[in-house]
C-alpha cells in the first residue's frame, strides 16, 4: 500500500529544467562544445559535476584541472541562479498546486526528493515549502541519481519504509533510482519516453487517477 509521495523538482513540479538547460549551454558556447536539448536529458537527475563531465565529453580543447571545472561549474550555478531569482509563485500551475493539496486530503505524505542543490530556494521562491511533509535534495546526499540515496532519505525523513513510497519523475535516473530503492514508479515528460516506469502519465493531475 503506498502511503506517501516523493516528487523529484526540476521538470516535475518546475519548469526549471529549462533553466539549467539554459545555463550549461552559456557554458556550452563559451568553451566552443556542441549541446543540445537531446544532451540535455541525459543531465536530468544528475549531480551538478557529473552533468558537467556530460557535456565535456565533446570538449576539445587543453586539458582541464579540477579547478577549472570547479570554476566552471561554479558559473553555471550564477547563470543559472539569475534564472530562478525571477521565479514567483505563478510559476507553478495550479494544475500542480491542487494535485499536492488534494494528495494531501487523502491522506498521503509527500516528500521532494532532487538532486538539487538549489531545490529549497526554488520552493521558497514559487511559495511551496509549506507542501511538503519533507524535503530530500542535493545538500543532503553523497551519490545522485541513478543512486537510490535522495529517495531512502526522503522515505526516512517520512518515517516510512521504501515499499511505501511512490516516486514521479522526468528523468530516466530518477526512475532507475527509484526502483533501485525498492519504490513504485511514476514518470512524466523525458522519463515517460522510457517506458520503463509502473506507470507513465501526460498531465501532473493524472496522479490523482492512481493515487485514489
Ligand atoms: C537535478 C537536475 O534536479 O538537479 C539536474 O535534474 C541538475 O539537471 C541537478 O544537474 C543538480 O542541480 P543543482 O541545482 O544543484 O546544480
Ligand atoms: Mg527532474
Amino acid at each position: 500500500m503506498i502511503t506517501s509521495v516523493i516528487f523529484d523538482l526540476d521538470g516535475v513540479i518546475v519548469f526549471t529544467d529549462k533553466y539549467h538547460y539554459l545555463g550549461w549551454k552559456k557554458i556550452a558556447d563559451e568553451l566552443g562544445i556542441y549541446f543540445d536539448e537531446e544532451i540535455n536529458n541525459r543531465l536530468r537527475g544528475v549531480s551538478r559535476m557529473e552533468s558537467l563531465e556530460i557535456i565535456l565529453e565533446r570538449y576539445e580543447g587543453a586539458p582541464l584541472s579540477d579547478e577549472e571545472k570547479v570554476k566552471l561549474a561554479n558559473r553555471k550555478n550564477e547563470y543559472y541562479r539569475e534564472l530562478l531569482n525571477n521565479m514567483t509563485p505563478l510559476d507553478v500551475t495550479d494544475s500542480v498546486r491542487h494535485t499536492l493539496s488534494e494528495l494531501r486530503k487523502r491522506g498521503y505524505l509527500l516528500s521532494v526528493g532532487s538532486s538539487s542543490k538549489n531545490a529549497k530556494f526554488i520552493l521558497e521562491k514559487v511559495d511551496l515549502t509549506d507542501a511538503f511533509d519533507a524535503i530530500s535534495d542535493g545538500t543532503n546526499i553523497d551519490n545522485s541519481k541513478p543512486n537510490p540515496e535522495v529517495f531512502v532519505k526522503a522515505a526516512n525523513f517520512l518515517n516510512m519504509p521504501c515499499n511505501r513510497c511512490l516516486v514521479v519523475e522526468d528523468a530516466e535516473a530518477g526512475i532507475k533510482a527509484a526502483k533501485a530503492a525498492g519504490m513504485a514508479t511514476v514518470a512524466i515528460g523525458d522519463a515517460a519516453k522510457a517506458n520503463i516506469a509502473d506507470h507513465n502519465i501526460n498531465e501532473f493531475s493524472d496522479l490523482l487517477n492512481i493515487l485514489l
